[in-house]
């Protein structure tokens, strides 16, 4: 596939490592592209619109009071029918601490980046779990599942191909409305992070199906 990630964060620069390692084409987005050339040439460099323009899927990694502007950057007609995977979480901090999530009036901040993003089918994925587990997670117990949740089932398909590829299984919790309960998931994975009790940690939903 060719995926556009915004933004050069851990996770931006985790996942265009391993899904270029993967055999994905991987256009990295980021206002500072002379900070990146490392991971040249596997993952061309550019700016965020550049990789809005160039993925068919688009990951959007960026830090969540940067969003407004950086979809202003990008131009809001890029993602009209593009796979937009969101995997922000709209963090508050107090101290430079995350201690909580912002209230926003969509709901979720994948709600918001589907209205800022006109006509992307967005579908929340890789915000429940660390950078540092993303790829190829090797923890006891494992893998753990990667939680998405989307209104697209066809791009939901694509991005649990995505997870599998990764060494994810894909749980598909429902449509985009549920991205609100990964989000404080996302804040439980932080708020457990911050005790320092764990090396490290990852979520997995044990389950049977139901056959009645
Ligand atoms: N870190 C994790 O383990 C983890 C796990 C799951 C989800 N998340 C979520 O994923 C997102 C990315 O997290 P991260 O830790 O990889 O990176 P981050 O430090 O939260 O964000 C880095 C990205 O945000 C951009 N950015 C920051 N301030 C900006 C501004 N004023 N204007 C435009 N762009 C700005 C940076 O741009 P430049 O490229 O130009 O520097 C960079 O691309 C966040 O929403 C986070 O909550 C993080």
């Amino acid at each position: 596939m060719t995926i556009g990630i915004v933004g050069s964060g851990a996770v931006g620069t985790t996942l265009a490592r391993g899904l270029s390692e993967r055999g994905h084409q991987l256009t990295l987005g980021t206002r500072r592209p002379d900070d990146h050339r490392a991971l040249e040439p596997a993952v061309r460099i550019g700016a965020f619109a550049d990789a809005a323009r160039d993925g068919d899927v688009v990951i959007l990694a960026v830090r969540w009071s940067a969003v407004e502007d950086v979809f202003a950057a990008i131009g809001a007609e890029t993602l009209r029918g593009k796979v937009l995977i969101d995997a922000s979480n709209p963090l508050r901090y107090e101290n430079g601490r995350p201690v909580g999530l912002e209230t926003l009036a969509e709901g979720s901040a994948a709600q918001r980046v589907a209205a800022l993003a006109t006509g992307a089918r967005v579908v929340k994925a890789f915000n429940v779990v660390g950078a540092g587990l993303m790829v190829a997670p090797q923890i006891a117990g494992g893998p753990p599942d990667m939680f998405l949740c989307g209104d697209d089932a066809d791009a939901k398909r694509v991005v649990s191909q995505l997870c599998d590829d990764l060494g994810y299984p894909a749980l598909d919790v429902g449509p985009l409305v549920r991205a609100a309960e990964l989000e404080h998931l996302a804040m439980l994975w932080i708020s457990l992070a911050m005790t320092g009790a764990f090396a490290k940690h990852a979520f997995k939903l044990l389950r049977e199906p139901n056959r009645g």
